[in-house]
């Protein structure tokens, strides 16, 4: 995702309020009264992965389904439906967490977005609805996940949605391509291009070729190298958000099957043994405690923020972390709460002094902005529809930079116990230098992006890095299970990262200069021409950049537990039973893509695996 302050920061705010029609509430919502003692299912957490899988696991009218959910439903706002209002969801729907200082980030903090609204992530990102390439998955596979390649999961990328090829005047403009056999026909989520798109998006597509960029057909067919046109996860038909909480929840919500409640926070899971046998829960910011039992699993969905955190508090964690805050252990499983990462972005500005009409700056006049008000209410048309940009580019290193030897060997030189603090237990270790060996040779054969270009209508982008060899921790630091977790993005500790940050902005200036963006009168303000050397660029990327898109994973990695593992490929957490992880925080490597198109295939996978156990 793009973050909601590069999108306030790239967007006029606009606080009209259209008057979409609310459709009345056919929800299964239940209150804590209605709760039956016992479910086949209790999922955790009622966000992109959970409402996923409490959707399929209730296709079979016989197996129950409880989701507690922290958050409440959104209200049909602008900000959730209306693709131009992206970013601007009031605090109420977000988590209040914050980072500990970057200690290699000049101690700066940083909010961490989490949604806390039934939907979770897809209710309030981006829209940029992409797929990582095959490079990304078949490191998963190649891990020690059988079963997790991209040929595995393309199946599920098709399952989860339904792609609308784009007006035949967009293809003739634009040059926009697509694939129909990668795409998915039937899904529950919509993917689709606005009717809108900014003419400066050619001259970025173009401006890319020139700079000798691969050009894919369609990025979502496991070739998503190079510079491509990608859709948002959009309903054409009225033209709003397409979301968990419209896709998996209000379509199905009158399966009886399925009960939804919402405002509650699992607080730990229960166990019997080793044996998950429920969970404990309380109104949101409550102290009353209540509990329900899962007669097969319980479902963990809660996001990678907070996964690990119900893990631990539930005895599932670091032992020597357990043990300093008494938690009774019920499995030492040193990997929870670490491989925490996320995709660190540089900001860029410029200008486009010849820029094409209309314009992102356009966004600014009042009147225009009412005409295009006006004509999303009566036609569903124009600048409203539009979301995060549809076209990205992302660039292996050899197309990058000269310097792919060099950075891959400094890499490679790493001693992989200095990456972490003494004491780190020896699977972490072992984990990063399997990872660290597998990044460094799909590298090196070019099937992976290292940096991506997000934007498109405007000589400013984000520089974002696909690959980090950097890896932070999510632990509690108290058994209050209402208190936010410890979160360290570790951001930028691997110094190689920086330097491959560098090489992205240096790249950002040659792509400027190409004959496309120079028809446009491109030019950079930030960072200023005046900064040149490497050293100074390392500095303003120390100083300025950030360490997250909005993109945290890892933090219950599928991994073979002696590579400090949480999950194996049946998702099932190691050391106890009848408890799974079907979030982000799975993902044992971060792929080169925005991640919701990736959860919800984990997720449509993750409902195969538990319905196949439980038959
Ligand atoms: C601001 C933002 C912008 C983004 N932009 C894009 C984009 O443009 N394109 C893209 O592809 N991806 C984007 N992403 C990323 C993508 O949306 C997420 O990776 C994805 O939604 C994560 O899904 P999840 O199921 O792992 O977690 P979530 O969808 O976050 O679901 C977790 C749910 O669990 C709930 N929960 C947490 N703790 C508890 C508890 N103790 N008890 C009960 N419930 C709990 C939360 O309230 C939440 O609803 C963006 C993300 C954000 C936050
Ligand atoms: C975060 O803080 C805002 C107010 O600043 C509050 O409205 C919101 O409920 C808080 N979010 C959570 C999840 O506690
Ligand atoms: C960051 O904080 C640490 C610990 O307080 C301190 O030693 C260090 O000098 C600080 N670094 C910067 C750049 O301020
Ligand atoms: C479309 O995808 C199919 C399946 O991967 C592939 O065989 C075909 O060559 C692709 N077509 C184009 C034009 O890329
Ligand atoms: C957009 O702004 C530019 C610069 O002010 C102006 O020339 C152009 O006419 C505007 N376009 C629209 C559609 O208002
Ligand atoms: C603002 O928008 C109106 C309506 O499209 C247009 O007539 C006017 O020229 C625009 N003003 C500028 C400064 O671009
Ligand atoms: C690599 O070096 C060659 C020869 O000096 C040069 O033409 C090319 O532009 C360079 N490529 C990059 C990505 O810097
Ligand atoms: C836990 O860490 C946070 C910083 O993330 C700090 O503010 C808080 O005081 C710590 N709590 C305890 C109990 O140590």
């Amino acid at each position: 995702m793009l973050s909601a302050q590069f999108f306030v920061a790239a967007s006029v705010l606009t606080t009209v309020v259209l008057g979409l029609p609310s459709t009345p509430l056919r929800a299964r919502i239940v209150s804590e009264q209605d709760i039956t003692r016992s479910y086949d299912y209790v999922v955790v957490g009622g966000g992109t992965a959970g409402l996923t899988v409490a959707d399929r696991l209730t296709e079979n009218p016989r197996k129950t389904v409880l989701v507690i959910e922290s958050g409440q439903l959104d209200e049909r706002e602008d900000a959730f439906l209306v693709p131009h209002s992206i970013g601007t969801a009031p605090p109420k729907y977000f988590y209040n967490l914050t980072s500990i200082p970057q200690s290699a980030g000049e101690n700066r903090t940083f909010f961490v977005q989490a949604g806390c609204v039934v939907g979770g992530g897809s209710a309030v990102n981006g829209m940029f609805f992409d797929r990582g390439s095959a490079g990304d998955y078949n490191l998963w596979r190649d891990l020690g996940n059988p079963g997790w390649g991209w040929d595995d999961l393309l199946p599920y990328f098709k399952k989860s949605e339904t792609f609308h090829p784009p007006d035949s005047a967009t293809v003739e403009d634009f040059g926009v391509t697509y694939n129909m056999s990668v795409r998915g026909t039937s899904g529950p989520i919509h993917a689709s291009y606005p009717p809108f798109l900014y003419p400066a998006v050619k001259n970025f597509q173009a401006a890319f070729k020139e700079f000798g960029t691969h050009v894919p057909y369609d990025g979502a067919s496991g070739d998503a190298l190079g510079a491509f046109w990608t859709p948002n996860s959009l309903d054409p038909t009225d033209m709003i958000r397409s979301y968990a909480r419209i896709a998996h929840y209000d379509r199905i919500a009158s399966r009886p099957n399925l009960h939804l409640l919402t405002g509650h926070s699992v607080t730990k899971v229960l166990f019997h043994g080793v044996t998950a046998t429920g969970v404990e829960f309380t109104p949101f910011g409550g102290s009353r405690r209540m509990t329900v039992d899962a007669k097969s699993e319980v479902i963990l969905a809660a996001g990678a923020p907070h996964t690990p955190q119900i893990l631990q508090l539930s005895g599932v964690g670091p032992e020597n972390l357990l043990n300093k805050l008494h938690i009774p252990i019920v499995a030492n499983l040193p990997g929870v709460g670490q491989n925490f990462q996320d995709h660190p972005a540089s900001f860029t500005d410029g200008i486009f002094v010849n820029d094409l009409n209309p314009s992102p700056s356009n966004n600014t006049n009042a009147t225009w902005i009412e005409e295009q008000r006006i004509l999303y209410e009566t036609e569903k048309k124009g600048v409203f529809t539009v979301s995060a940009s549809n076209s990205a580019a992302f660039i292996p290193l050899h197309q990058l930079t000269n310097r792919t030897n060099e950075l891959v060997s400094a890499y490679a030189s790493q001693d992989p116990a200095l990456q972490f603090p003494a004491g780190t237990d020896a699977t972490i270790i072992a984990g990063w230098r399997a990872q660290r060996d597998a990044v460094l040779s799909a590298i090196r054969s070019g099937v992976v992006a290292s940096t991506e270009y997000a934007g498109g209508s405007a000589a400013g982008m984000l520089v974002v890095l696909e690959k980090p060899l950097s890896r932070g921790s999510i632990n509690v630091n108290t058994t209050n299970p209402l208190a936010s977790p410890v979160i360290d993005y570790g951001f930028l500790k691997n110094n190689v990262d920086v330097d491959i940050m560098v090489e992205g902005i240096k790249a950002w200036r040659k792509l400027l200069s190409m004959p496309s963006f120079q028809e446009l009168g491109a030019q950079p303000t930030f960072p200023p021409n005046s900064i040149t050397t490497d050293e100074d660029l390392r500095e303003l990327v120390v100083q300025t950049s950030f360490p997250s898109i909005s993109h945290p994973s890892g933090t219950a990695s599928m991994l073979p537990r002696n590579l400090g593992g949480v999950v194996g490929p049946n998702l099932i957490v190691y050391g106890v039973s009848k408890l799974s992880v079907v979030d982000a925080s799975i993902i044992p490597i971060i792929p080169g893509t925005h991640l919701s198109s990736t959860v919800y295939a984990i997720a449509e996978k993750a409902a195969d695996l538990i319905k196949a156990r439980n038959a």
